[in-house]
């Protein structure tokens, strides 16, 4: 299953719910993360820089964590200003088929490796933050999914209460990731925020947020 994680604004939290989706969901299952960002920040989420060389799609991965990590490289650059949509679409779908879930973070655009990424997804997450620009995002998310006949599911993040939109093809589910420091100190460290909670405190508190959006998401 490939699940992409998108948002056209920046800063709303996609490479934060892919980083600790994938890390969540990899204690029971076989999971690829593969970075579409060409800033690599899920590539350095799990302390791994950006690589200067050009690869395929798939073409270079380290493992952490139990997660298959595909970190940003150069070629990303030349797929976003001269690839082909269904070209990239292709070899998103047969990475995917090497995986239980491949979860994809995307660029805060949407341009040709984010549609790719959204077309290729057999499920399309939203991080929404209760701003009126993050709002705006996902309206225009929902006009382009409706364009291209799929749907989403939208959750809120950095914030306790959840956002309520009513729109046609993305759908809100009930799940909000509240503020926390963790997210900070755990990215200056370079591991996901669940994995440093998991060692530096008993209870769980994000994870256990990460592992029910990925219930209610995936199910
Ligand atoms: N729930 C949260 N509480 C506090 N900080 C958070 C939370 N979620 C994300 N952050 C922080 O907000 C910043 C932006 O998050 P992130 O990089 O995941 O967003 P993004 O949508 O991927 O951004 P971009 O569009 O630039 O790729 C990061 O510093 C991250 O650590
Ligand atoms: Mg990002």
């Amino acid at each position: 299953m490939i699940v992409t994680v998108i948002n056209q604004k920046g800063g709303v939290g996609k490479t934060t719910t892919a980083v600790n989706l994938a890390y969540i969901m990899a204690k029971d299952k076989n999971v690829g993360l593969l970075d579409m960002d060409p800033e690599g920040g899920t590539s350095f989420s799990f302390g791994i820089r950006r690589d200067k060389r050009e690869f395929p799609i798939g073409g270079k991965s380290v493992n952490i964590f139990n997660v298959e990590v595909f970190p940003a490289h150069l070629g990303l650059l030349k797929l976003e200003l001269g690839g082909e949509v269904e070209d990239v679409v292709k070899e998103i779908k047969a990475l995917g088929k090497d995986y239980d879930v491949l979860v994809i973070d995307t660029p805060p655009n949407l341009g040709t490796l984010a549609v790719a990424s959204m077309i290729a997804a057999d499920k399309v997450i939203s991080p929404v933050t209760p701003q009126p620009l993050a709002m705006e995002a996902v309206r225009n998310l929902d006009s382009r999914l409706q364009s291209l006949g799929k749907s989403a599911s939208a959750f809120t993040n950095m914030s306790k209460k959840a956002v309520e939109l009513e729109l046609k093809s993305v759908k809100f589910v009930h799940v909000a990731i509240p503020p926390s420091k963790l997210f900070s100190e755990s990215s200056r460290l370079g591991v996901p925020a669940s994995r440093y909670e998991e060692v530096r405190f008993k209870k769980a508190r994000i994870g256990k947020l990460y592992e029910e959006l990925g219930k209610v998401v995936l199910e």
